[in-house]
């Protein structure tokens, strides 16, 4: 690991290596992880700085990775919202409140990360400290349609059926909803890039269920508010979605440095959507469950397509299942740091 490596990735910038890090990195694959779980929950690790900083750093110790991400959720500011957050085994989030009217939206704040959120910040304060130069930490934050859509299903859902009726049905609450969004997840990452955080990522992973037509007119503008108000110190920003091949002239309209895809796109094909920006993916999580020779078939032909062109970041096109071996997660590393094309 180098602590160079991803932001000079970042800026598209030539590296000896391509860097390397996985999105959920500290999760339930991992055994310290669940050792951790047993006695604590999600929401309670989240809120305790030094468990949250101990979790964030065991991925980092056992693999060596090229970024730390800080332990935290996208969904967290909704606690201070009083929505209601909790997390069900087996169903993932539950809101008892979610917002279904202009006059909920219209009661929404925009959150003071230091106040609201200052234990993310705490976290992020003492991973930077633990690891000095040494590799780069990655504050985050969801972005507005992703949180949206969380906070109108109440949950996870399919469809998407309550987000887009809120959408065509209430423009403008809709419109208000995601400004007051964009302006707290902006100013929450500006101030985890404060707190030590180096490169920032911004999480609308189910975006891809919407018409580019419909990306542009309701969600660019509030994700391009959100990075830039991210960006404003000159850190680094990182845009991750999931299902976005038709969406890619669009996200790279809102301005981040790095776009992020998954493996529903080929990498080069992706690429040329933004030639003049940075890449970050695109292995399948599912190819980590694989037998080792289709897994080293699938890194290198992300590496392949890559074609070691300056500004790529080696990652997963979403986050690491729960079902990975630790053991493939260290020969994907393996695999791309001993890549020779
Ligand atoms: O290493 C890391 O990346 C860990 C930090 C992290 C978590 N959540 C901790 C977490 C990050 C970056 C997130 C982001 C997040 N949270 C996203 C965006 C990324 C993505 O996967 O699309 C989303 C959509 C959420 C919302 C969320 N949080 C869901 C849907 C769930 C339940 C489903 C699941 O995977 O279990 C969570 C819970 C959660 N957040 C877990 C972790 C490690 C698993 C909970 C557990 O330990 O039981």
């Amino acid at each position: 690991m180098s602590g160079d490596r991803l932001l000079n990735a970042c800026r598209g910038q030539p590296v000896d290596v391509t860097p390397v890090w996985f999105m959920r990195q500290a999760g339930r694959y991992l055994p310290e992880y669940r050792a951790i779980r047993e006695h604590h929950s999600i929401l309670e690790i989240c809120h305790d700085p030094t468990l949250a900083a101990e979790v964030s750093l065991q991925p980092v110790t056992r693999f060596e990775p090229d970024a730390a991400i800080v332990f935290a959720d996208i969904l967290l500011p909704f606690e201070p919202w009083g929505l209601g957050l909790s997390f069900h085994p087996g169903e993932g989030p539950v809101l008892d409140h979610p917002i279904r009217t202009a006059d909920h939206v219209e009661g929404l704040r925009v959150l003071d990360p230091h106040t609201d959120l200052g234990f993310v910040l705490e976290t992020v304060r003492l991973v930077s400290q633990e690891l000095g130069h040494r590799v780069p930490v990655i504050g985050f934050a969801g972005a507005p349609f992703t949180l949206a859509s969380y906070a109108i299903e109440g949950g996870a859902s399919r469809q998407f059926i309550e987000t887009k009726r809120f959408m065509y049905g209430q423009p403008e609450a809709w419109h208000a909803l995601l400004s007051t969004l964009a302006a707290t997840v902006g100013q929450f990452l500006a101030a985890q890039a404060k707190a030590g955080a180096q490169v920032l990522q911004l999480f609308d992973s189910w975006v891809g269920c919407l018409a580019p037509s419909d990306y542009r007119r309701f969600v660019l503008p509030h994700s391009r508010q959100a990075l830039t108000l991210a960006a404003a110190a000159g850190t680094p920003t990182i845009h991750f979605g999931t299902c976005t091949a038709t969406l890619l002239d669009a996200m790279a309209d809102a301005g981040a440095d790095v776009i992020s895809v998954d493996w529903r796109i080929p990498l080069d094909r992706a690429w040329r959507h933004f030639p003049d920006r940075a890449i970050q993916g695109n292995l399948d999580p599912a190819a980590l469950l694989a037998p080792a020779p289709e897994l080293r078939t699938q890194v290198h032909d992300v590496l392949a397509r890559a074609a070691r062109r300056p500004g790529h970041i080696f990652n997963l096109g979403h986050g690491v299942l729960p079902q990975t071996s630790p053991d493939h997660v260290r020969a994907t590393i393996d695999l791309v740091r001993e890549y020779r094309p």
